[in-house]
């Protein structure tokens, strides 16, 4: 590290002691970014996370709906975002108004929505979910008769065949994890005919058919860790492999495609940081009717899993 970015890294710990914050950091985020959090993890880690903390600021490194759940879990605490810019398309595929009209076309379904969706989406479903437990969430609702499952739709594709249930969906992907091809797979598992492959099941189903394991980003970081073999094929966002390396050395650890790069993940950097804490800004607060109706669809997904 050069010697600007050790001074930066020093000022930044001084600073979140005298605010009374704790850096929060999703495991895309820019290496550095994630090496001065003080927690990394998945979507619903970082959610649980949120929720505990006793710090007063939260400062949120990852994309706008992340940070926007931390407001609705804390609305006590202050969240900010270092570049508040940084979104998630495939989040932003959906409005509330597209969910009110789903719901009306299907007036007896039961709502369930990704986390990755905005507060405002949130507020209109019944459950959320995440990557980890979409499918936990989805064997939950035995006794539904009908299930709206959003935004994703190739998410949906996956917990579906699962769940064996059939959803009803919309058009939603992300654009980030697409560009994985079954031709990436096919490829790296020539070179590397011994790796295990893992894949986000936000990648397409003709990528996940190919997977030994389909994981969130944390599921994936605790299935190296376990797992005997020493060569990991990843299908995913190339943040992740950074974490990878660093929990296992001794391992290695193939990018399935270097086209997977998530920009709002990489709009975060070390200063962005700092003038953060040093301005207190820039805040994500949802505002209290969206967030105590968002609250009951994360409340009622933390209580099945
Ligand atoms: P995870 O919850 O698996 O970390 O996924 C978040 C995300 O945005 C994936 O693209
Ligand atoms: Fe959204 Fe995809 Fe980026 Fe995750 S990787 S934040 S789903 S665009």
């Amino acid at each position: 590290m050069i010697k600007e970015d050790k001074e930066l890294v020093a000022k930044i710990k001084e600073l979140k002691k005298k605010r009374n914050a704790i850096i929060l950091a999703h495991n895309y985020q820019l290496p550095e970014v994630q090496d001065i959090a003080d927690f990394r993890g998945d979507s619903l880690e970082l959610s649980r996370m949120a929720a505990k903390t006793d710090a007063k600021v939260i400062v949120f490194c990852g994309v706008y709906f992340m940070a926007e759940t931390a407001s609705i879990l804390s609305p006590d605490k202050l969240v900010i975002m270092p570049d508040i810019s940084a979104g998630c398309p495939m989040a932003n595929m959906m409005t509330a108004a597209d969910l009110r009209k789903l719901k009306a076309e299907h007036p007896r379904a039961v709502a369930v929505g990704y986390v990755n969706t905005s507060a405002q989406v949130k507020a209109e479903l019944d459950y959320c979910c995440t990557s980890t437990n979409a499918v936990a969430v989805i064997n939950f609702l035995k006794n539904e008769k009908e299930i709206i499952f959003v935004p994703d739709k190739y998410l949906a594709d996956y917990v579906s065949k699962k769940s064996g249930r059939k959803l009803i969906t919309w058009h939603g992907f992300c654009p980030t994890h697409v560009k994985i091809l079954p031709e990436d797979l096919k490829r790296e598992k020539k070179f590397h005919p011994k790796a295990k492959v893992m894949v986000h099941p936000e990648c397409l189903p003709s990528v996940v058919a190919l997977a030994d394991a389909v994981l969130s980003t944390s599921q994936m970081a605790k299935y190296a860790r376990e797992n005997p073999a020493k060569e990991f094929i990843v299908g995913t966002e190339a943040g992740l492999v950074y974490r990878l390396k660093q929990d296992n050395p001794d391992k290695e650890f193939y990018l399935a495609s270097e086209r997977a790069v998530c920009p709002n993940m990489k709009r975060t950097t070390l200063e962005k940081v700092f003038w953060s804490l040093e301005d207190l800004k820039e805040e994500v607060k949802v505002p209290e009717n969206i967030r105590a109706k968002a609250y009951l669809a994360i409340e009622r997904m933390l209580k099945i899993v």
